[in-house]
């Protein structure tokens, strides 16, 4: 269960590895990741945490599909959060 938990935080940093390396021009519209070879980026500390806050998100809004209300809640509030970033 713990090995599984890790591995499904470890897509999350993957999936951004991936489009930073197909659309590098995303990268950069992370300050903290700027300039950083993506080699590095894999074996920081960063792009483990926030591949870990982007799978908690996709966590909570699979376990809430069924609450419309508490779905769009943190959806609005995470995608106004984007909008400012
Ligand atoms: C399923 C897709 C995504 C999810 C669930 C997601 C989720 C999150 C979460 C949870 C945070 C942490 C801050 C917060 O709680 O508001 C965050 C931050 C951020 N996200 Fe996303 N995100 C997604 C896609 C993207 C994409 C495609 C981009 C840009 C190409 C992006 C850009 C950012 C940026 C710039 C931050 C601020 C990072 C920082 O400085 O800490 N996100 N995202």
């Amino acid at each position: 269960m713990k090995l599984r938990r890790q591995l499904y935080f470890q897509a999350g940093a993957q999936t951004f590895l991936k489009m930073f390396g197909s659309n590098p021009e995303t990268q950069n519209v992370f300050t903290k990741f700027q300039g950083i070879d993506l080699v590095q980026l894999e074996a920081s500390m960063e792009i483990t945490q926030h591949g870990r806050r982007v799978m908690n998100i996709v966590d909570v809004a699979v376990t809430n599909l069924e609450d419309y209300q508490k779905m769009w809640d943190i959806l609005i509030k995470l995608g106004r959060n984007h909008f400012c970033n």
